[in-house]
């Protein structure tokens, strides 16, 4: 059974009991009813319409119950909105039409209101709270990621064409990091204005950054949006590799940390003061395992925080899209009821 409170209330510091689960990527292909609705409509049709956003968000509360539900949005809107050219091809990712080469590209782009331009997401977040009975999470990708895609022009291993730019023309890296965290700002107050109760930073693909990169490129553009937005509501970061540089996380101050799977949470946990919640960390892959496998790692990951009142269950990553229904079930079942 989900329970209303205990998300928050570890963002704060203080939950009692078992921890509060929810899953990165909870809404999305390994489910039937998404599925079905995609067979009707594109992805960026979905996203596009406010009733489809309330509808996907509710699907995996309503077939799961998990403790908080995440807006059913992507981090790519923004840049969408920039008219960089979105698509989303199937089995492809993201691909960017016209993806920034040059400097001059970033004057190129057109300046835009984001409470216009993004205002489907609003109503999405006013009527999915509307019809929800847990915390809604609103959401935004890193300046340093989004600006990844609209360089790479979609998904990429190695973001070379990204790191060629930002070591051979700083300046103008930084230029378009501001523009895409003012953006950012905009686009998290008006989900925080239409009623979601937290907030989560996906900057995704730090990990791809050496550590002085990471220092320039990311973090302060990060603390910019925390600092803009803590007093809001809470925010939550995530970046890939984050274990590696957990404390200039925390130097941060934002109100939860959420790890990928690479780390033993528990050690963490020693230079993570409890002012800031973790999340994590379980390896979506665990999914795949029967399901006494996945019972014992859930069982050990809680068991290894037990008592810690700012820690949130979560995957490393997102759920991969051939995730087993029934395994998401078993976990939320495993956090919830056999503690
Ligand atoms: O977590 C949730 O349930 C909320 C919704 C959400 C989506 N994308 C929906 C989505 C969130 C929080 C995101 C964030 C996002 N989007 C990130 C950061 C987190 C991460 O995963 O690292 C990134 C890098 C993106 C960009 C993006 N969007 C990619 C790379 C893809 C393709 C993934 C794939 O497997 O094809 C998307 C598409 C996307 N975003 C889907 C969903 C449900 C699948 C779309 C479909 O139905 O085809």
């Amino acid at each position: 059974m989900p329970n209303r409170h205990i998300f928050l209330n570890a963002l704060h510091g203080h939950n009692q009991g078992r921890p509060p689960i929810w899953l990165m990527r909870q809404a999305g292909r390994y489910m039937p009813e998404y599925r079905a609705l995609r067979q009707r409509y594109s992805f960026l049709e979905m996203c596009h319409q406010p009733e489809l956003i309330a509808q996907v968000t509710k699907q995996p509360i309503d077939a799961f119950g998990m403790d908080a539900a995440i807006i059913f949005s992507d981090i790519l809107i923004i840049p969408e909105a920039l008219n960089v050219g979105l698509q989303f091809e199937d089995g492809k990712g993201p691909i960017i039409e016209r993806p920034l080469h040059q400097a001059s590209d970033i004057d190129l782009l057109p300046s835009i209101d984001i409470a216009e331009s993004l205002q489907y997401l609003s109503k999405g977040v006013s009527l999915t709270k509307s019809m929800l009975q847990v915390p809604l999470i609103g959401f935004c990708g890193g300046p340093f990621t989004m600006a990844s895609y609209m360089i790479e022009g979609g998904s990429s291993r190695t973001f070379r064409k990204t790191k060629h730019w930002l070591l051979r023309d700083p300046s103008s890296f930084h230029r378009l990091l501001s523009l895409l965290t003012k953006y950012a700002c905009q686009c998290l107050e008006m989900q925080v204005a239409a009623g979601v109760d937290a907030i989560q930073i996906f900057d995704s693909w730090t990990n791809a950054l050496g550590y002085t990169q990471l220092r320039e490129f990311s973090l302060p553009y990060l603390e910019l949006i925390i600092q803009r937005l803590k007093n809001k509501v809470p925010v939550i970061v995530y970046c890939r590799g984050s274990t590696g540089f957990i404390s200039d996380l925390v130097k941060l101050a934002p109100n939860g940390i959420s790890v990928d799977w690479n780390a033993h949470l528990a050690d963490l946990r020693r230079q993570v003061p409890r002012t800031i919640a973790l999340q994590g960390n379980l390896d979506p892959d665990v999914l795949f395992a029967p399901r006494s496998v996945i019972r014992k790692e859930a069982l050990r990951l809680v068991e290894s925080m037990r008592g810690d009142g700012a820690y949130i269950f979560n995957v490393g990553h997102g759920l991969a899209p051939d995730t087993p229904v029934e395994a998401v079930r078993t976990l939320v079942t495993c956090v919830q009821e056999e503690l």
